[in-house]
Parts: C-alpha cells; sequence; structure tokens
C-alpha cells in the first residue's frame, strides 16, 4: 500500500547539530531535505552581491523577491544556487554569517522566503517532487510554528549552551579546547539573542517533541528523532 507523504518540521539554535541530523534522518527514511537557513543565507549573499544596503529594508525585500533561487533538496547533496551561481560555500562565511540577521528579522523577506519554503514542502507531497511523494524534513527556526505547523512530526533540537559551543568550535577550528570555545562564544551567543527577535526557538510550541541532544553522540541524536517520527506516525 502506497503510504502517505510525511512531512517532519525540525527547529531550533545554532550549534544544536538540526542540520546534520535532519540530513540523515531524511537519507535514512527516503524522504527530501530543506535547510532554510540556507535559505537566508543565500538572500544575504545576493544582496551583498547586488550591492544592495543591508540597513535599505525595502531594497533588500525587493532584491530579495527578484533572486533566482533554486533549492537542492536532496538530503545527500543539498545544494544552494543563486542564477548559475553555486553558493553553498560563499554563504558558510563568516561575513554572511554576521550579516544574516539584518536580512532574516526584515518581514516582507520572512515572507518571500516562507511562500517558497510552503512551495517546496507541498512539492514533496505530489508525486513530482524529489521524493517521488514520500515527504520532506524542513528544518529551521520557525518551522514547526509558522512554516508548517501542521506537519505530521514536529521536533524542537536543543543542546546546552557548552555543548553547542564546543560543536561550533570544532566546526570552525576543528578543536574545542578552551580557546576556540571562547573565541566562538561571543559569535554564537550574539546570534542567538539577534534570532531570538524573529521568532522564539528555544522553547518548543503546542504539541513538539524536545530532543536534548547535549549528552547524545550524532548517532544517538539520529536514532531519537526517529524514534519520536515514529511514534506520531504509529496510529496515523
Ligand atoms: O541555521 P543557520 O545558522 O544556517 O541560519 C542562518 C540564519 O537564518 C540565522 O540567523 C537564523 C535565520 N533563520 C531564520 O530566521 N528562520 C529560519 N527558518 C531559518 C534560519
Amino acid at each position: 500500500t502506497p503510504t502517505r507523504p510525511l512531512v517532519v518540521a525540525v527547529d531550533g539554535p545554532s550549534g544544536s547539530g538540526k542540520s546534520s541530523v535532519s540530513r540523515a534522518v531524511a537519507s535514512r527514511l527516503g524522504l527530501a531535505y530543506l535547510d532554510t537557513g540556507a535559505m537566508y543565507r543565500a538572500a544575504t549573499w545576493w544582496c551583498l552581491d547586488q550591492g544592495v544596503a543591508l540597513v535599505d529594508g525595502d531594497a533588500v525585500a525587493a532584491a530579495v523577491r527578484a533572486m533566482p533561487l533554486v533549492m537542492g533538496v536532496d538530503p545527500k547533496a543539498p545544494g544552494v544556487h543563486v542564477g548559475g551561481t553555486d553558493v553553498a560555500e560563499p554563504i558558510r562565511t563568516t561575513e554572511i554569517s554576521a550579516a544574516v540577521s539584518a536580512v532574516a528579522t526584515n518581514l516582507e523577506v520572512r515572507d518571500e522566503l516562507r511562500r517558497l519554503q510552503r512551495a517546496a514542502i507541498d512539492a514533496e507531497r505530489s508525486d513530482g517532487g524529489f521524493s517521488g511523494g514520500r515527504g520532506i524534513v524542513a528544518e529551521g527556526r520557525d518551522i514547526t510554528t509558522v512554516v508548517a505547523p501542521g506537519a505530521d512530526a514536529r521536533l524542537l533540537l536543543t543542546a546546552s549552551e557548552e555543548a553547542r559551543l564546543a560543536r561550533r568550535a570544532l566546526e570552525i577550528h576543528g578543536q574545542a579546547g578552551v580557546a576556540q570555545v571562547e573565541a566562538t562564544r561571543d559569535q554564537v551567543l550574539r546570534r542567538d539573542s539577534d534570532d531570538a527577535t524573529v521568532s522564539s526557538f528555544h522553547v518548543a510550541a503546542d504539541g513538539v517533541a524536545t530532543v536534548d541532544s547535549s549528552a547524545l553522540s550524532f548517532e544517538q541524536t539520529v536514532d531519537a528523532v526517529l524514534a519520536v517520527i515514529e511514534q506520531v506516525t504509529a496510529d496515523r
């Protein structure tokens, strides 16, 4: 019997591991994967590339509405292209990380990107999408609450501040010693407080299951998320 499409929404702060965990979960279940943070990063890259002043909210919104963004939804190779340009690497620079909040707090930008996110999710509910109608894991800050509040499974992936700082330090510096953790502290905490002005992703909304990865390995976190999905889909 053909199964109904499965929509999984995952929110969480930076350093919670939500991107790598969501990708692994999507791979495991044969679902598409959407990194919505990458969309805000691509919008920021595009504005800077077009010479748009980020303080000019109207110009930023107009530029984002005209952005030729193509999001790849294969969890094994989730590409990000703007026009013909592969921006997967340039959107991860510290320049973009420092500037992205200015774009992500623009309400017109959020409306436009949320529209694209809902369209990508809808595409995976139909046979024509990447997953052939199996569904999608969409990941970000406002997916469980605003973009896909009706998702089949909704999860908040959290981790303690120390755990998130250590992971970020490892990612950026290849080490998580005292010096590397201190070097990332300001960056991570400042971005957390900037992001918090847009959506409150530190607290699980009604009906959202919390997975705390602080004391879990990557594989254990993936298994915990899969267990939540199994639970909520068992009786549908
Ligand atoms: O998850 P990330 O670090 O790639 O996210 C990049 C930025 O985009 C971050 O400042 C939070 C913002 N964001 C958002 O406002 N809403 C989302 N759904 C996803 C990301």
